[in-house]
This record gives structure tokens, C-alpha cells and sequence, in this order.
């Protein structure tokens, strides 16, 4: 299947239906959310994960509340507590209530155009990105920004595929992503499926790589970008961005305008998830460190806008993020 094909959510007459990505890459299996809690304790659980594909779900969701006779207002809150940093839920869950038909075929056709619309967004900003790349470079990328992240075709992952298409040779690091593996899980296999050449790295070996000349852009996405372009993604996209910076390395990011937080002035306000220390100690069923170490697991990271050389948006792209640079791009969402 060629990259732009895939798309992880879909309507169905019994409900929302997602590929569960927590079982990828061993099993391609879908999942049927039939009620409003269901679709939220898929986002919870990461059944679906990726900051647009949470805020294309959470549209279906709403629709999937209007056609039940679903509280409105009820809904928005349980799909709202789902998880709290990536900005497009939010988002996705404004452009319901301010839909002026609020049915169940008003809301469906509301998320159904979010959801194309992200899709042609990310070939948009994704051809623009891929212009920074030439034949020949290594690309390292960190956690999942793909199809499966999105509506389809991806951010970070968009990019790559555009230079594809284009025709330019790329090798791409993929950096593992403790602890929930969305690298070596996902990526990976939308690298694979895409026949684009890949290797897989844990997330500490990219700055030996680096060292040895073997990367030479470093493309990620983006779960809520500040006013001022600080910018949250998977936790270990900080490191990525200091280790390209004592290496001379670009560092890019690629989000749709529905990725931005205006309301923030910087990074300090985005609120970071904080998941079950499990996650990071769990390994198969077994402890990998003993019962009385205490565990830390935040989801997320801000990376400074000073560590980053361009944001790429449907907009445009947007060199060196200030203030006024993104005011300039992104405007009013
Ligand atoms: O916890 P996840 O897997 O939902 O985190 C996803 C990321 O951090 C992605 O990089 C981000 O949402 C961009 S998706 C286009």
C-alpha cells in the first residue's frame, strides 16, 4: 500500500472505528467504539494516539454522541479528560460545539471534513518540508508523526514521504521511543510498508551517529506548539533537539496550524502528561528495576524554539520560530 492510503480511523454504522495500534506491528486488527466512553478510553489507552488522529476521533466521538442521544456536553467532557497535551483534541472538540448543526449528520459531516482536511493539510505541509532534503541524507525522526498518527499520511513522517516522492534517496533513523516503542512499532512499519530504507536505533545511539556524519536533518512533529514555537512532542524530542544542536544538525518540525496554542505565550504553560510508571519499568511481565525505585514518566517534552531551524505548516514554513514569525504564518487557528 503506498503511504497516503492508510488511514487509521474510520465511520462505521456500529460506531468509531480505529486499527489498534497497540498491537501493530504484530497484528493489523480494528477496534469498534460503540459509545462515547469507548472512544475515550481508546484515546486513554492508545488504542488510537498522535495529536491529530486523538482530535479526529474525539470529532467522530461527538458525532457517535449526537446519533446515541448522547448529552453533548457530557461527552465533550469525557473525551476531553482523555489526555491533556496535545492542543488538536482540544481543538477538534471547539470546532464541534461551534458547529452550527449539531445532529448527529451535521456532526458526522463536521468530522469527516476535519479528517479530510487533515489529510490534504499534511501533503501540503509535507511537500514543503521535503524540500529541505536532498538524495543521500540520513533523517532521524523520533516517536510516530505517520498516518497512524494523523488522518492520514502523517506530519514529521509526511515530509519523508514527500521527499520519496519526489524521488530523493533517504535513510531514515528511527529512534526506538521509550517507552511506548512508537518508533519501533510504528514507524518502522509505515517506513516498511512504504519501502522507504530504514534503521532502527535506540533513542541514546543517535548522537554517536551524528558524531560519525551519518545524519544529516532530524524531522519530528508536534503535540502543542507555544505562540512562541516552543514545542511539545514525545518525551526524548528535547534530547534529539540539543544533540542536533552540538552536532550542527537542522532540527524541524512539522504540525498542522491546528497544532498551535496562541493562547501560550511559551512552553511553560503546556500541560505534560504524566502515564502509569509501568510503562517505563513493565518489560513483558517482569520489573526491571526493584519494587522500591521510584519511577517517573512524562509522556511529553518541550523543545526551546531556539533549538529549532524551521516549523513546516500548511501555511508555510517557518524559519527560526519567534513570536512574530509564527503570528506572521499561523495568524488566527
Ligand atoms: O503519546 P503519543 O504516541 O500520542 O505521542 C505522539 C507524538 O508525540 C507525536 O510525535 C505527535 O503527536 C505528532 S503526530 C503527527
Amino acid at each position: 500500500m503506498s503511504a497516503g492510503a492508510l488511514r487509521p480511523i474510520e465511520w462505521a454504522d456500529g460506531g468509531v472505528r480505529l486499527l489498534d495500534q497497540r498491537l501493530l506491528p504484530a497484528r493489523e486488527q480494528w477496534l469498534t467504539c460503540a459509545s462515547v466512553d469507548a472512544v475515550a478510553e481508546a484515546i486513554r489507552n492508545m488504542t488510537v494516539r498522535g495529536a491529530p488522529a486523538i482530535g479526529i476521533t474525539a470529532a467522530y466521538g461527538m458525532a457517535l454522541a449526537a446519533k446515541r442521544g448522547e448529552d453533548l456536553g457530557a461527552a465533550r467532557r469525557t473525551l476531553a479528560a482523555t489526555r491533556p497535551t496535545a492542543v488538536n483534541l482540544f481543538w477538534a472538540l471547539e470546532q464541534c460545539a461551534r458547529s452550527p448543526r449539531q445532529d448527529a449528520g451535521g456532526l458526522l459531516e463536521l468530522a469527516r471534513s476535519l479528517h479530510d482536511a487533515d489529510v490534504t493539510t499534511n501533503r501540503t505541509l509535507g511537500a514543503l518540508g521535503a524540500r529541505r532534503l536532498e538524495s543521500g541524507m540520513g533523517v532521524v525522526t523520533h516517536c510516530n508523526a505517520g498516518a497512524l498518527a494523523t488522518g492520514g499520511y502523517g506530519t514529521a513522517l509526511g515530509v519523508l514521504f514527500a521527499a520519496a516522492e519526489q524521488g530523493k534517496q533517504l535513510h531514515v533513523y528511527v529512534e526506538e521511543t521509550r517507552p511506548r516503542l512508537q518508533g519501533a512499532r510504528l514507524t518502522a512499519w509505515e517506513l516498511a510498508r512504504a519501502g522507504i530504507p530504514h534503521t532502527l536505533v535506540c533513542d541514546g545511539m543517535t548522537a554517536s551517529l551524528m558524531a560519525r556524519g551519518k545524519i544529516q536533518a532530524a524531522v519530528v512533529g508536534a503535540d502543542r506548539i507555544a505562540a512562541n514555537g516552543d514545542t511539545a512532542n514525545k518525551i526524548g524530542t528535547y534530547s534529539l533537539a540539543v544533540v542536533a544542536r552540538h552536532h550542527g544538525v537542522p532540527f524541524y518540525v512539522a504540525a498542522p496550524k491546528s497544532t498551535f496554542d496562541l493562547a501560550l505565550p511559551d512552553g511553560r504553560g503546556i500541560p505534560i502528561e504524566e502515564r502509569s510508571p509501568s510503562e517505563v519499568f513493565d518489560w513483558g511481565g517482569e520489573r526491571t528495576c526493584p519494587e522500591a525505585t521510584p519511577v517517573y514518566n512524562p509522556a511529553f517534552d518541550v523543545t526551546p524554539a531556539a533549538l529549532i531551524r524551521a516549523l513546516f505548516t500548511e501555511a508555510g514554513e517557518i524559519e527560526s520560530p519567534t513570536a512574530a514569525a509564527v503570528a506572521r504564518v499561523v495568524g488566527e487557528r
